[in-house]
């Protein structure tokens, strides 16, 4: 993206500290961060260096023990664990590594079940299907997960993520159980959407060659922001053709 208005997640000197005295880990140290909806973000950093700590905080899953951080009009480090439930649920959409869908239901119910967390049920069935074409799989709704690929599966996932219409979007390793060819896929389709949806895509990888694709590249190194950068015309991923 070009233009910016107001930063839409703002962390200022975020620190997360697990465990006490000589058992203290220092998961992050006064990170300041400053992300844009419609930017695909990019995270990066050797394991252990606090990049799924960060994406947790920022959705609601785990609590800073230092520093201040808002989401919108959402001062998180304020909220009581009833209003972070509520957050989550309703403002957040989450993709993982492992796709977690509920295997009883099909690929458009899983998505469903989410949309009817924030709307109607039978707005939410059609915005399932909707959501289902965007992400191409108009011929594959009416599969249960066991049927899916792998890469297929992650498309559910991020459909039923973005059912919500949630302002930020927080993919965790989002590729890592994917052969290369199929999680480029995945990864293409997320930079689409940040642009597509004006959502804040906050992709987290160990994957250095992700980097350039970026709007927006955070580099952590052991709990700290060791490089924060903007791309004014990254390249737009390719979407290579499954077979
Ligand atoms: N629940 C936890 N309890 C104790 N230590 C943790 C916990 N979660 C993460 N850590 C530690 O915090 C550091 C950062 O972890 P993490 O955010 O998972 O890194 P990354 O996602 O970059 O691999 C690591 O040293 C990790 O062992
Ligand atoms: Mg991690």
């Amino acid at each position: 993206m070009v233009t910016h208005s107001a930063p839409f997640i703002v962390g200022t000197d975020l620190g997360k500290t697990f465990g006490y005295g000589h058992a203290a880990i220092h998961a992050l140290r006064e990170v300041n961060i400053e992300i844009h909806r419609g930017d695909f973000t990019v995270v990066v950093g050797p394991s252990g260096s606090g990049k799924s700590t960060l994406l947790n905080i920022v959705g609601g899953m785990d609590t800073a023990t230092a520093g201040s951080l808002t989401v919108g009009d959402r001062h998180l480090t304020a909220l009581n664990a009833r209003e972070l439930t509520d957050y989550r649920r309703t403002s957040v959409g989450f993709v993982f590594q492992f796709y977690n869908l509920v295997p009883n239901l099909t690929a458009v119910e899983n998505v469903a079940l989410a949309a009817a967390l924030v709307m109607p049920r039978a707005d939410a069935t059609q915005l399932a299907g909707d959501l289902l074409d965007q992400v191409g799989l108009q011929d594959r709704k009416d599969q249960f997960p066991r049927h899916l690929s792998g890469g297929e599966m992650q498309r559910v996932a991020i459909a039923r993520a973005l059912a919500k219409k949630p302002g930020v979007l927080l993919c965790d390793e989002p590729s890592g159980a994917l052969d290369s060819v199929t999680g480029a896929h995945i990864l293409a389709q997320l930079q689409r959407t940040a642009r597509d949806t004006q959502t804040a895509v906050v992709v987290v990888t160990h994957d250095q060659s992700l980097a350039p694709a970026a709007d927006h590249l955070i580099v952590l190194g052991d709990g700290r922001v060791v490089e924060d950068r903007r791309h004014d015309n990254p390249p737009l991923l390719e979407e290579p053709a499954l077979t």
